[in-house]
């Protein structure tokens, strides 16, 4: 940890006292240096969660959860949703820096070359049942390209981690859309490289071989922003997945799976899908009161899904930017006077003047109004999780070279807090009660 110390922490223990050194980063809380903890106080921290607990170093994305702001290398993503683009900013999170023109072409050049899957791969998705959920054929796919591409899976190879970073990249619009298609029973679309990334999902998605498809302009643009605010954000529950998987050296395409299955539970990247359900069950604004009761009520298991975050505390900017572009979209299609957003406007401004959620700091977040958008760009609830991870993969690769490379990496292990039986001698059966 290269870091200027600046001071200490001291623990007590029975008569041993314990010194940290207290170490800054760039931004954000101050970290405590624990790692002689165990060796010199024979004892371990407890955080279940990891609510207070900074796993490692990082230079890519910095969370202010008081002040509501969310940096990708230094950057507001509010200029990046106005000013950037998908593929400019996974040059960004993969290399630290905005590319120049040059840097720009070739990237995207590499990236477009690469969008094709093994023809074999097509046989793969024929073994799924055809209502399987998508995030389960993307995760299988996504684990079976070790099996294709096994010339990029030597982590200790700095070449083999670069193409892989290409080909997970490239590959993953082409095999979420390879599930829908599967999922609705009409013919694989191949990628096209005359179209910009989000273009080409959209057109993989929704073309089929019978008549000529364009690509709308408005539409392709929504589904750009939505790709570059899902891109990353530190270290969320599905990037330490990778980060960890990535620490036993699998490789990167196992990694890329075992965050994927993370990311797939309705409290993490699933809860777009549940979000929109949700809205849907509402069904009318004036049954808006009877679900914020079930939201406040403990011994409810409802939760108001796209609400809440463990590390903001304040809006999600993401959500702030998602809901300008819902706007947009829905008054671009002529829908603007779209029930479910009336719903979740009217849930949101109801919700903010709450005593629940303002006392427990609950905004909106990212998936709040994600599935508007989703769903008014002609997508299935049940896509809306794997356009997430199509979206994060490049901020799990970016993490996953980064914890490669860091000096200070090991194998993840955490310990535990044991309370389960002291040691007991075996009983025959003849012998037990
Ligand atoms: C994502 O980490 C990331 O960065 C994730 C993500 C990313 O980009 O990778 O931002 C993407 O996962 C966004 C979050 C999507 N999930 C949801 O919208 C599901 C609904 N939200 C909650 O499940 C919850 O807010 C979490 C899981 C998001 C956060 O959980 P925490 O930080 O562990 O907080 P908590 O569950 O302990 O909640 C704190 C309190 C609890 O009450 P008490 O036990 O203190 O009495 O707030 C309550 C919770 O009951 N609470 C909610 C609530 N969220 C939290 N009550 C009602 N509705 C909610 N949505």
């Amino acid at each position: 940890m290269n870091r200027t110390q600046c001071e200490f922490a001291t623990l007590t223990i029975g008569k041993k006292t314990l010194k940290f050194p207290i170490v800054k980063g760039t931004a954000g809380p101050d970290v405590i240096d624990i790692r002689s903890l165990y060796r010199d106080g024979r004892v371990f921290t407890y955080d279940p969660g990891y609510t207070s607990t900074a796993a490692c170093d990082s230079h890519i994305t910095f969370i202010d959860g008081e002040g509501g702001k969310l940096l990708y290398r230094g950057y507001p993503i509010e200029q990046l949703a106005k000013a950037s683009h998908f593929l400019e900013v996974c040059y960004l999170l993969l290399y630290g820096d905005l590319p120049n023109r040059d840097e720009l072409d070739d990237f995207e050049t590499r990236v477009t070359r690469h969008t094709m899957v093994h023809e074999q791969m097509h046989n793969l998705y024929r073994g799924f049942r055809r209502d399987a959920h998508p995030m389960a054929v993307v995760c299988g796919v996504v684990g079976a390209l070790s099996a294709f591409y096994h010339d990029s899976t030597d982590v200790n190879d700095p070449e083999q981690r670069e193409i892989a970073s290409i080909r997970m990249i490239a590959k993953i619009p082409t095999i979420a859309a390879m599930a829908y298609k599967y999922s609705i029973g009409q013919p694989f679309v191949y990628p096209r490289n005359d179209h910009d990334y989000a273009s080409n999902f959209l057109q993989m998605c929704f073309s089929v071989p019978a008549e000529p498809y364009q690509v709308n302009p408005v539409l392709s643009r929504a589904m750009d922003r939505i790709f570059l605010l899902h891109a990353d954000h530190e270290q969320n529950a599905s990037t330490s997945t990778v980060r960890l998987a990535g620490s036993s050296a699998a490789n990167p395409f196992a990694c890329i799976a075992a965050g994927i299955a993370c990311l797939w539970g309705p409290a993490h990247g699933g809860a777009n899908q549940a979000c929109l359900e949700t809205l849907k069950e509402i069904g009318t604004v004036d049954r808006i009161p009877e679900y914020i009761r079930r939201a406040r009520d403990r011994s409810d298991p409802f939760r108001l899904m796209g609400f809440g975050h463990r590390v903001y505390k304040n809006f999600d900017p993401r959500a702030q930017v998602i809901k300008e572009s819902a706007d947009e979209v829905l008054d671009y299609l002529g829908t603007g006077d779209n029930e479910i957003l009336r719903i979740a406007k009217e849930l949101e401004r109801i919700a903010l003047q709450d005593d629940y959620f303002v006392k427990k700091k609950l905004y909106p977040n990212v998936d709040f109004y994600s599935g508007i958008i989703l769903e008014a760009l002609g997508f299935p609830t049940a896509m809306f999780t794997p356009i997430f991870a199509l979206s994060r993969t490049v901020g799990w690769i970016a993490q996953w070279k980064e914890m490669l490379a860091d000096p200070v990496q090991k194998i993840g292990r955490p310990r535990q807090r044991y309370l389960g039986e002291t040691q007991r001698d075996y009983v025959r059966i003849a012998d037990r009660r």
